[in-house]
């Protein structure tokens, strides 16, 4: 056993040793509640490097306890963070003020935020398996893939903070994802942080696991010394004078500041929107050829989501965070029995994703022609809904389409949900196109 674990607050030790221990029993220290660990991915983990990861696994959430706390209270390893802007990523007061007991003070500021309003969805540690998870298509978001679906930037990109920002102000229509509009700014500010430390947190268990068991030396039994993760527990800063790091501490601050750095660069990599071109009946019957296009097509839009956006194709995919345990280790979602692991693990049953049907214009990420250009350009990251290949206007070629191409699609699958073509003398253009499309039976 390690030295540093004898230092530790008694039922810390107790909590470590249930978490690790009797996991499965589902039992928990009642003086300090720990976020539950992430089961899943370790067993994922354990399936596809085919080692045991109970060591690492303890290891793993004794550091992740000591930098980012406990639900009661959250702390944020800022000393470990190099940027001043990554270190400021999320303030402390809201944090704090986001988790834990709800009740309001005497200024009545309210706490205890996420308890109120999210848990009972995204579940204590973000995991997307609060308990009432169960009954809903799509599931709440696992937090701590650190992947979102809808936002501003690139597809591989965090979320800005406004985007989470809106996000909640506007729900996510047609999901069980409610609008919190009329929670306080102030206090929704608060929860968009509580979702980024989540987000963070539950990244860096996940890598950190990764990284002991591929660069640690984690198998069956905690490496020695310095490349043991409890080397790091007690530190509380980095000494760059002394003689040597210890090897884990490098491995997990670097991790830690790629997780964080990666949310401080979202606002740059926001997908810029050129300037509208024409919204004519022109357009969206460019928008329409492009939609529909199959042969030398570059976006085979029709060939998930039907023609004209109906979903009569017949399609069985997955999301990511269901494939990370089944597709990805070649094990079918069907397979109930090859399943069962994970799920005794925590992981939701199966269930498949469906391109949307367009017709009926209802946008869980917004439906503005700005929203649905970056939609089409970065496609929706965690789901097979791919990047369309998009040019510089001038180096245009047969693989990539124009911005002008991306508002003609934009401007069709818009009409498709039923806005208008701007102007009644071009809306009647579209309806006699389409009339003449019928005529043709096409
Ligand atoms: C009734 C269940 C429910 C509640 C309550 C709920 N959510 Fe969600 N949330 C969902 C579902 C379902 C999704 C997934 C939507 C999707 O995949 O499009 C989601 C998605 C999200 C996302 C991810 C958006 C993205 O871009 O991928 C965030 C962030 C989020 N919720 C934050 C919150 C916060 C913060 C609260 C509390 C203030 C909250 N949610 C309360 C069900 C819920
Ligand atoms: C490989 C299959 C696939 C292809 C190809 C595809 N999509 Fe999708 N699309 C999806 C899936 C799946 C979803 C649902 C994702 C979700 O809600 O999580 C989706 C969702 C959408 C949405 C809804 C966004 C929202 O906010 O609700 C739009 C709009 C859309 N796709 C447009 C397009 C366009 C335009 C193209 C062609 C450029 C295209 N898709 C190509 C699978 C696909």
């Amino acid at each position: 056993m390690n030295a540093l674990r004898t230092i530790l607050p008694v039922d810390f030790t107790v909590g470590v040793i249930l978490v690790t221990g009797l996991m499965s029993i589902g039992g928990c220290d009642s003086t300090v509640k720990q976020f539950p660990s992430n089961r899943v991915h370790a067993l994922v983990v354990e399936t596809s490097r085919d080692v045991p990861t109970d060591a690492a696994m303890a290891d793993v959430e004794q550091v992740v306890t000591a930098w980012f706390g406990t639900p009661e209270k959250p702390t944020w390893p800022s000393e470990w963070i190099e940027l001043p802007a990554a270190r400021q990523l999320v303030d402390l007061d809201r944090l704090q003020r986001a988790s834990g007991r709800v009740y309001s003070d005497k200024q009545n500021r309210h706490f205890g935020l996420y308890t109120e309003h999210c848990v009972t969805c995204h579940g204590l540690a973000g995991g997307g398996d609060g308990p009432a998870s169960l009954l809903q298509n799509p599931y709440p978001r696992d937090f701590r893939a650190g992947v979102f679906k809808w936002k501003s930037t690139d597809r591989s990109a965090k979320p800005t903070r406004e985007d989470v920002s809106k996000l909640l102000v506007r729900g996510v229509p047609g999901t069980g994802m409610p609008s919190f509009l009329r929670v306080d700014s102030d206090d929704r500010e608060a929860l968009v942080d509580y979702v980024i430390y989540l987000a963070v947190r539950g990244e860096f268990e996940r890598k950190l696991l990764d990284d002991a068991i591929d660069e640690l030396g984690y198998e069956d039994t905690r490496p020695e010394d310095d490349a043991s993760l409890t080397s790091l527990v007690g530190l509380s800063s980095r000494n760059d004078e002394a003689a040597s790091v210890p090897v884990a501490l490098t491995v997990a601050q670097d991790r830690l500041n790629q997780i964080v750095d990666a949310w401080v660069m979202a606002p740059e990599q926001v997908i810029p929107v050129p300037d509208e071109t024409g919204f004519d009946a022109l357009s969206v019957e460019r928008g329409r050829d492009l939609f529909h296009a199959v042969e030398g097509g570059i976006v085979n839009c029709a060939g998930c989501h039907g023609p004209n956006g109906d979903a009569t194709v017949a399609t069985v995919d997955f999301d990511d965070w269901t494939k990370e345990f089944t597709t990805r280790l070649a094990i079918s979602p069907e397979d109930k029995a090859a399943v069962k692991p994970f799920r005794s693990a925590g992981a939701l049953r199966p269930r498949q994703i469906f391109p949307r049907k367009l017709s009926d214009g209802v946008y869980r990420g917004g439906g503005q022609g700005e929203t649905l250009y970056r939609r089409v350009v970065a496609g929706i990251a965690g789901t097979p809904m791919p990047a369309a290949p998009v040019a510089e206007s001038s180096s245009q070629d047969t693989k990539t389409l124009s911005p002008q191409q991306v508002w003609d699609i934009v401007h069709f699958v818009q009409t498709l949900g039923g806005v208008p073509v701007r102007g009644d003398a071009l809306k009647s253009a579209v309806e006699d196109a389409e009339s003449v499309e019928k005529g043709e039976s096409r």
